[in-house]
């Protein structure tokens, strides 16, 4: 089969993949498609339109897919599928939505590394998915800052700003609200040969080490920093596409959602 053909996001941000078929495809595609994730942080395919079955063996093909206890799943067949589902009478902040993250920041080792999303339901003109670069955003620091940050520690919590959207979920499910987790990671790090920053906004609660004065003070400089629109492309999805990436090089937020439906699968891949 052909190997990939990529073109650029936005902003340099991620790669779209255009010449593939996931219903079908070889071991070299998915060796160029593990290359391109890591080296751009994220990839985007258009209208896959994959069923449950293909969804998940394309998940397999990358990684060992993992059970997401807070979302919802699909079925008892597909256990690694949660269906992500927003309702047009929703009034709560969308899942995820509000603060760039990078999932599960908050788990100290194991942590999931990728995430896949599928438009199932797709509304026209919002929902968008928004991403930042960790790359870009590492590159463009200032010389003091990437000094400031060579060897920093940040302290990331599951109880951080971006909470709410989970708490309301739990709400929503009826379930137990879980206890706070708490992990330390290294602010900079080192994917495919390039230095990306790991700052997960709506997580990080203060770096470690330095005083308090100086923890706000670089913790608001790299929330603030992560955010600048140069560093930010926001995807309009169509039903069928498929966005996978690297949360340790790329962050992410949904965008809020009014008065329409909205339904996509998501897979957790270590
Ligand atoms: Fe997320």
């Amino acid at each position: 089969m052909n190997s990939i053909s990529i073109t650029p996001g936005k902003n340099n941000i991620g790669a779209f993949i255009n010449n593939i078929n996931l219903k079908k495809f070889d071991q070299n595609q998915v060796d160029d498609i593990k290359k391109t994730l890591n080296l751009f942080g994220v990839i985007f395919i258009k209208k896959q339109n994959l069923d449950p079955d293909s969804y998940q063996i394309f998940a397999k093909s990358i990684g060992q897919p993992v059970i997401y206890p807070r979302l919802k799943g699909l079925s008892e067949k597909f256990p690694f599928i949660n269906v992500i589902e927003r309702k047009p009478d929703d009034k709560n902040l969308s899942f995820g939505s509000s603060w760039l993250h990078q999932d599960t920041s908050y788990l100290a080792n194991d942590r999931p590394r990728y995430t896949m999303l599928m438009g199932i339901e797709v509304p026209t003109g919002q929902g968008n998915t928004i991403f930042s670069s960790g790359f870009n955003a590492y590159e463009k620091l200032p010389d003091e800052i990437k000094n400031k940050i060579k060897n920093a520690t940040g302290v990331f919590s599951s109880s951080g700003p971006i909470a709410i959207t989970r708490l309301e979920r739990e709400k929503e499910m009826g379930i137990k609200s879980s206890a706070s987790m708490e992990a330390e990671h290294s602010i900079v790090k080192m994917v495919s040969g390039k230095k990306t920053l790991y700052v997960s906004p709506g997580h990080l609660i203060k770096i470690k080490n330095v005083n308090e004065k100086e923890s706000d003070f670089l913790k608001n400089y790299l929330i603030d920093h992560v955010n600048k629109q140069e560093f930010i492309f926001s995807y309009e999805w169509s039903k069928g596409d498929i966005c996978l990436w690297d949360n340790l090089s790329i962050l992410h937020m949904a965008s809020e959602i009014k008065n329409c439906k909205r339904v996509m699968h998501r897979i957790t891949i270590k």
